[in-house]
């Protein structure tokens, strides 16, 4: 495993689309192992594959329950709506409020190639949408409702 250069703040790649994995090979699945260690080395949550310049739909999640290798992620559903403070890898000693849903269920594929579908609520919840945002070309800026200050800079999950 090797950690990768987290692109940041203008960096153009972060707001390109990325591709659909069309086979799982050795590079993605090295990617997936680079993406869990620089993750966890920049104590995030979630990280997407073009955070790590490389446009393909790979996400890696960790909110506390075991590391999640996504490939070629599909949000099916969602409800609710939820208002917290996100922050993101990518943009630095920023942090702001960001509605998402409540509850979604995600379909994708395990590094097996194995379909999956999960539910997912709350913190969960939250870092799949800005991860599948990341895959887009969608940064947490484009909707945050509003920027916090200094004080509340602690509270943030950096996804
Ligand atoms: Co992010």
């Amino acid at each position: 495993m090797a950690l990768r250069e987290i692109r940041i703040d203008d960096d153009p790649i972060l707001r390109k689309k990325s591709r659909v994995v069309s086979e799982i090979n050795d590079r993605i699945l090295t990617l997936l192992e680079d993406m869990e260690e620089t993750m966890i080395h920049a104590n995030g949550i979630g990280l997407a594959a073009p955070q790590v310049g490389v446009l393909r739909r790979v996400v890696t999640i960790d909110v506390g329950e075991g590391i999640m290798k996504i490939i070629n992620p599909e949000i099916l559903e969602v409800r609710g709506e939820v208002i917290e403070i996100e922050g993101c890898l990518s943009l630095p000693g920023i942090s702001g409020t960001v509605e998402r849903p409540e509850w979604v269920k995600l379909k994708y594929l395990n590094e097996n190639g194995e379909e999956v579908i999960i539910e997912g609520t709350d913190l969960l919840a939250r870092a799949i949408c800005h991860e599948v945002d990341h895959l887009d070309g969608i940064l947490y800026t484009d909707k945050v409702i509003e920027y916090c200050t200094d004080e509340d800079e602690n509270e943030e999950e950096i996804i």
